[in-house]
């Protein structure tokens, strides 16, 4: 560092500075502040590791997890992972102002597209290929289909890259597992798509059609048999009739925190963990009589880890079209 030109008194030697307080100089050179020296010797060359990417032209890469249950905060104990949710986060392309357009109950909050899930092995291991160049996130999932842990942020493969990680994530200064895996004994899992209604995420098609085939039956707005709240689809303006009344029932992650905290994610206090919806669900008095499939209910419980999205697109006409129950692709631009 030259210190010329903050003056004399902030030039530094390098001392030779014993237990007695012998004091012996080394090197002093005007106009530079000597400081951290480092002490070199002759040692062995270090290994040559072999690099992690591979242009070839691949459209993929490759995550290798060590083990799904580490975090940072701990995790619930009682609640084995089985997959890991993979998130892509997609281009907010017509404004850069945020909630224009709106995609849901959430503050500010991005459109996104469930590319699926792959399996986690018993030892907490996953290994999938994964597209590259694109903005991902994972979510841990227990057996009955919730959310355990979220990421929110985003991280990204280069084409033929292998990355590595450990949970979610290891604590600082912790090495990662010594043992074999279980996921790499194998070849890399394919990312399995979710549900209809995820590609991108899309309310209408995930949720409504659940409501529709096991709810509205009851809750619709026919009159004296009805129950609150009213579940139907009609359009009530950028969203719909259920979308609206289940918001006192549901709990998302956002900028100014009116829902769950979102300073940090918490491991167990994903959206189906602190949405009551799940409770009323449960709840055997009155819904004793509405046992819903396990498939719908993991659509459900998917829309609440994913925060509660009603639309997965920016685009107007895109927008018009799920708001109406239809289709739309993932945008050309991913
Ligand atoms: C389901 C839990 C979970 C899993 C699994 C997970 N992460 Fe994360 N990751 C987190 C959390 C929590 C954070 C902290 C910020 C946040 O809340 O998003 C984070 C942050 C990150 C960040 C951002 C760091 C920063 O400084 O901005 C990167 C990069 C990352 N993870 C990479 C990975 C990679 C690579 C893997 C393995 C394929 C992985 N993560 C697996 C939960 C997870
Ligand atoms: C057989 C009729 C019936 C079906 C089917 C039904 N419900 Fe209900 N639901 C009710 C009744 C009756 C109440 C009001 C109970 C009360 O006020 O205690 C209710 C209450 C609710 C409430 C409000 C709970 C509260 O404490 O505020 C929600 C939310 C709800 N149902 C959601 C659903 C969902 C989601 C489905 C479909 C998976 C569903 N219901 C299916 C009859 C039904």
């Amino acid at each position: 560092m030259l210190c010329g030109d903050i003056g004399q008194d902030s030039e530094t030697g390098i001392y030779y500075f014993d237990r007695f307080g012998n004091l012996e100089l080394l090197l002093r050179e005007a106009g530079v502040c000597s400081v951290a020296p480092i002490p070199l010797g002759p040692r062995p060359a270090p290994p040559t590791i072999p690099a992690t990417d591979v242009p070839t032209g691949a459209e993929t890469g490759e995550f290798v997890l060590a083990d799904a249950h580490w975090s940072l905060l701990p995790s619930p104990t009682d609640r084995p992972i089985r997959e890991l949710r993979i998130y892509q986060v997609l281009p907010k392309e017509t404004t850069h102002i945020a909630n224009q357009p709106r995609i849901g109950l959430a503050n500010a909050e991005s459109a996104r597209m469930l590319l699926g899930s792959v399996p986690v092995e018993a030892d907490g291991s996953a290994y999938f290929r994964a597209p590259a160049n694109r903005p991902l996130y994972f979510q841990s999932v227990d057996d009955a289909g919730r959310a355990v842990q979220s990421m929110r942020s985003v991280t990204y493969l280069q084409p033929g890259e292998r990355r590595g990680c450990v949970g979610c994530h290891e604590t600082p200064g912790s090495a990662p597992p010594t043992r074999a895996l279980l996921a790499t004994q194998r070849p890399p899992s394919d990312i399995r798509p979710g549900p209809p209604g995820t590609r991108p995420l899309s309310y209408p098609l995930l949720v409504q059609d659940v409501l529709d085939r096991h709810c509205v039956r009851c809750h619709d707005d026919g009159g004296g048999e009805t129950a609150a709240p009213v579940l139907t689809g009609d359009v009530t303006g950028p969203f719909t009739r259920s979308y609206e009344n289940l918001r006192p029932y549901v709990r998302w992650y956002e900028w100014g925190d009116a829902s769950i905290t979102q300073v940090v994610t918490r491991p167990g206090r994903g959206g189906a963990d602190e949405s009551p919806l799940v409770e009323v669900l449960h709840d055997a008095n009155h819904h004793g009589q509405v046992q819903l499939p396990d498939d719908d209910l993991r659509r459900i419980y998917l829309w609440l880890d994913a925060n509660v999205p009603f639309y997965g697109t920016y685009r107007e006409p895109d927008r018009r079209r799920q708001l109406e129950g239809q289709v739309v692709g993932p945008p050309g631009l991913q």
